[in-house]
């Protein structure tokens, strides 16, 4: 954590240098041959419409980000696969067709999209992999720190069962699609807080997130453990944990247990409101997103300074070793940290979360 917060510190100072000219005068970024002016053109692939942070927040960031950082002469070409693996690979190819400057990948299937990475490369389109790490020769990766998202929900989970916990306590772990390398980390992160200290009596991959799928994989869980022996449920979103939710309340069970989540949903702020969900993970989509268009727009524009100071990290893919890239820290969001994320960030207001149905547990939770 140190490690990454340090590095973070670093890339934003240097950034912020960068920002302000420093760099540029000291023959910084621009001493690069800039390979390309303003009118660039970023083509962008993001991964599903279930979870609703892509079209909510990651596309319109990143538009405004790239317009900011070009005068308004560069663009985002946009494509959402609606978690189909195929489509995606289609959509790639027309950004490819079409040349594009440069590419953010959010991959619906890690794997199965290599091909069309080297096949960008080989037209001469830097692809960056944004959020979920892509197979093949990409040439950057930004993302949050995935095992640590794994690591602050089981940590929360643990607080949530407080101290009379017991290895015997049964837990369902819901995690998230197989073809998402997310989704591993996440639970990798949360198997290195919960080993030993819970029993995981029936844990489930998930197709494509699917919180329908959820639903029936909790259902599953219920009919094998017994309703009133499941301790708490970890579940990798906030979109699955919805599913869970419903499956609980299908079979009877009116007190739930602690439920995880991630991405704080709209929904699922309010689920935490009112206790129905333990906890979700905020995720500052802001700062991902925009170092993503950052990202981008200084590849394609051979400001190789200012890239470098945005990939300081560095990870391993399958196919590719030491890859520059950017790890964007997270906190818990449980009921008393709504204000100061959500809502310090300006990710909704107290009146998009505080509808009728909503006031009560608003006021007490100091809402207004
Ligand atoms: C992951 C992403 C999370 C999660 C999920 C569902 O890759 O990092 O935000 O919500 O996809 O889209």
């Amino acid at each position: 954590m140190r490690r990454i917060a340090i590095s973070v510190v670093t890339s934003t100072m240097i950034l912020s240098l960068a920002g302000c000219g420093v760099l540029d005068g000291v023959g910084g970024g621009a001493s690069a041959s800039p390979t390309k002016g303003d009118d660039v053109t970023v083509g962008l692939l993001l991964p599903e419409k279930a979870n609703t942070r892509y079209d909510k927040f990651d596309y319109p960031i990143i538009k405004n980000q790239v317009a900011q950082l070009t005068d308004k002469k560069g663009r985002v070409e946009y494509a959402n696969a609606d978690a189909n693996a195929a489509r995606q690979g289609d959509q790639m190819r027309k950004m490819i067709a079409d040349r594009v400057d440069v590419i953010l990948l959010d991959a619906v299937d890690a794997h199965a999209i290599a091909g069309e990475v080297r096949k960008a490369k080989a037209a001469g389109i830097p692809v960056i992999a944004y959020d979920r790490l892509a197979e093949g020769p990409i040439d950057a990766y930004i993302s949050f720190d995935n095992d640590l998202v794994g690591e602050v929900q089981a940590r929360t989970l643990l607080e949530a069962l407080g101290s009379g916990v017991d290895s015997s306590d049964k837990i369902v772990m819901i995690n998230g699609s197989p073809t998402d390398p997310n989704a591993r980390q996440f639970k990798e992160g949360a198997l290195s807080e919960l080993n030993g200290k819970v029993t995981i009596a029936k844990s489930y991959d998930t197709k494509d997130w699917k919180p329908e799928i959820a639903q029936q994989e909790m259902a599953d869980a219920i009919a094998s453990i017994g309703k009133d022996n499941i301790a708490a449920v970890y579940s990798a979103n906030d979109g699955m944990a919805g599913g869970v939710i419903n499956a609980l309340e299908a079979a009877g069970v009116t007190k739930l247990p602690p439920i995880t989540g991630q991405d704080a949903e709209l929904d699922a702020v309010r689920r935490v409101l009112t206790g129905e969900q333990y906890m979700s993970v905020y995720k500052s989509y802001p700062d991902e997103a925009e170092a993503a268009a950052q990202m981008a727009v200084t590849k394609v524009q051979g400001k190789d300074i200012q890239f470098d100071a945005l990939t300081q990290d560095h990870v391993n893919s399958p196919t590719d070793k030491n890859i520059p890239a950017k790890l964007v820290q997270v906190s818990a969001l449980t009921k008393d940290r709504i204000k100061d994320t959500v809502i310090a960030d300006d990710i909704y207001t107290v009146a998009d979360i505080c509808t009728a149905k909503y006031h009560a547990a608003c006021a007490a939770a100091g809402l207004k």
